[in-house]
């Protein structure tokens, strides 16, 4: 019995194997239930009692050999797989790199800017976090007016002077401060209302203001830079304007483009009418120019100021504002072949 130990032994010691299946062919010819130490531990219960400790020994050690070599092969063919994975073959076609897809807001974003500039307006930005002067005031909404409420604002707890702002008007205001008149550009940017999230509205969302101010600048300039951009941005030419009122304009107008009623999703999202909505705007309010140091003698302009959701929404019919902010992927990958 020694002697098949001692050769069992110099077998599993000289045994090599560079496959998986090798590997465990070994195992269960030597570990395995029906194996060799099962057997050589079941002859091993006959033998005389005086050798019994000295066998019982180098059975132990020939099991401890037998998993000691399964364990130093698996770990051999472990490191040559992740080596092969580097340095394996070198003419392999390469992993192709995954592409992001640019977000449908930074989409639409881009687009409208790309639609004003070629008629030379500028961008501009402005902070998120606004004091109460650019956000209100000086857009002639000063303290306790009631067109404060129609935007819900969230205030700084500590200073009742700090906001988020509710609009991106605010930037009209800064960026009359520092420009002087000719003045043409477009502010886009988030905003920030005191809202409860549901499919059409959420409590951060992006606007893209407007404002042009020069001297004779009238009501049907505003009227053809929106025919303009609703052609340019949408292939529609059949706009109206609904009188409106902000503080900020006077006169005031809701924009609605003709959307058409050609498809069940145009009739859902005209509510049967064929007219959306897509922005405000309106001359800029003599009290807002004098606000600035702008003489509202001489000069005049217009602003406007629409969200990018909900163009994006329109564009794209996307049915749930929700879906802009939850990053899923499976969402965002559908833009890939935009600009
Ligand atoms: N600030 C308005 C809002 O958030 C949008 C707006 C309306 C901007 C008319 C304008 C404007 O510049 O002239 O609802």
């Amino acid at each position: 019995m020694k002697e098949k130990i001692s050769n069992h032994l110099s077998e599993i010691q000289d045994f090599k194997a560079e496959s998986i299946e090798k590997i465990e062919a070994f195992r269960i010819k030597y570990l395995g239930s029906k194996g060799l130490l099962k057997q050589l531990f079941s002859e091993f219960k006959e033998i005389d009692p005086s050798l019994k400790k000295e066998i019982g020994q180098s059975l132990n050690n020939l099991r401890n050999a037998a998993n000691d070599k399964i364990n130093e092969l698996k770990d051999a063919l472990d490191n040559n797989l992740s080596e092969k994975k580097v340095y394996g073959d070198l003419t392999r076609p390469g992993e192709s790199i995954e592409l992001g897809a640019r977000h449908p807001i930074s989409i639409v974003k881009n687009q409208i800017i790309e639609v004003f500039s070629r008629i030379g307006f500028t961008v501009s930005e402005g902070p998120e976090i606004e004091d109460d002067w650019h956000n209100f005031t000086a857009l002639n909404l000063p303290e306790y007016h009631p067109a404060r409420d129609m935007q819900d604002t969230f205030f700084i707890e500590t200073d009742p002077d700090i906001l988020l702002r509710t609009h991106t008007s605010s930037v009209q205001v800064r960026y009359m401060e520092s420009h002087k008149p000719p003045i043409r550009t477009i502010s886009p940017g988030r905003v920030f209302r005191n809202e409860d999230i549901s499919a059409r509205s959420h409590c951060i969302f992006h606007q893209i203001e407007g404002l042009y101010i020069d001297t004779d600048v009238s009501f049907a300039d505003l009227k053809q830079t929106l025919l303009y951009f609703t052609k340019e941005m949408f292939g529609k030419s059949k706009i109206r304007l609904r009188p409106s009122y902000f503080p900020f304009t006077e006169p005031s107008a809701e924009v609605d483009i003709y959307w058409g009623l050609e498809t069940e999703t145009d009739y859902k999202i005209t509510k049967g009418t064929g007219w959306l909505e897509i922005m405000g705007c309106g001359m800029v309010d003599p009290n807002v120019l004098k606000n600035a140091d702008i003489d509202p003698e001489k000069y005049t302009g217009y602003a406007f100021g629409m969200g990018i959701e909900r163009i994006a929404m329109l564009l794209y019919q996307i049915p749930d504002i929700r879906m802009f902010y939850e990053n899923d992927i499976r969402f965002l990958e559908q833009f890939k072949s935009e600009i």
